[in-house]
């Protein structure tokens, strides 16, 4: 649990707000060096997400959806809006919202909001989003901040919403990083935490092709 591992929240916090401060507002700096693998990324959530765009009891609607951690926007260009009318963007890092200005191009128009702000401070408006997709950013909450952003995901959805999150996975425990001032979770832990919310996991999938010397990565869709 990172409440062994996370001493001072006030650090643990700043510290990654310094981290992201000094990235570069490019694909590559959103994943640490790893730019070329977005298209494969980009291909694999939209295979996942398909699932819920489907006629049947799990589609969810497109009308508008919520960029958890987005950075500069490299979800919401190819991924969100060219699904859904509106898209909303919350990033802690003013200079990545400032950038995704530009970097998205004249899409740029649909969006909605640029709020910055933490996660763990963020309150989505409520039943807005159809869908509130979360990657490569828990590992900057504590648990107990998780559970509590995850319960007001949850009072964001429309009906029939869905909150996805997508992330690195250890094999098993609970693993530090220093530098950017995050930590990993096994998938046992993420799933408690999702339980922990009051969500229901409805799909859990390992994204494939990815290279083989980075951790194994998840998505998880709920309700
Ligand atoms: C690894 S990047 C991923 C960006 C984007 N999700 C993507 O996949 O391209 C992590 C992002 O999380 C943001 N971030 C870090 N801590 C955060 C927090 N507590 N709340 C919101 N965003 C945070 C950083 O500014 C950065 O944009």
């Amino acid at each position: 649990m990172t409440t062994d591992l996370v001493e001072d929240e006030g650090q643990f916090y700043g510290k990654a707000k310094e981290y992201w401060k000094e990235v570069p507002p490019t694909v590559d700096g959103m994943l640490g060096g790893y730019g070329h693998i977005s298209n494969t990324d980009i291909a694999g959530s939209r295979r996942f997400l398909q699932k819920f765009l489907e006629d049947g009891p799990e589609q969810i609607g497109t009308s508008c959806a919520l960029d958890c951690g987005a950075g500069i926007g490299r979800i919401t260009k190819r991924l969100l809006l060219p699904i859904f009318h509106t898209v909303d963007m919350v990033d802690v890092t003013e200079d990545f919202l400032a950038k995704a200005k530009t970097f998205l191009g004249k899409d740029g128009k649909r969006v909605g909001s640029y709020f910055c702000c933490g996660l763990q401070d963020f309150h989505p408006e409520p039943k807005r989003y159809d869908l509130i997709w979360i990657q490569w950013v828990i590992g900057h909450l504590t648990d107990d901040h998780l559970v509590a952003f995850l319960k007001r995901c949850k009072v964001g959805l429309r009906p029939n919403g869905i909150v996805v999150i997508k992330d690195n996975t250890t094999q098993e425990g609970v693993v530090m990083d220093e530098v950017d001032s995050s930590i990993c979770r096994d998938v046992k832990v993420v799933r408690n935490i999702i339980k922990a919310a009051g969500l229901t996991l409805l799909l859990e999938e390992k994204q494939r092709n990815f290279p083989d010397e980075i951790y194994n990565v998840l998505s998880f869709a709920m309700r």
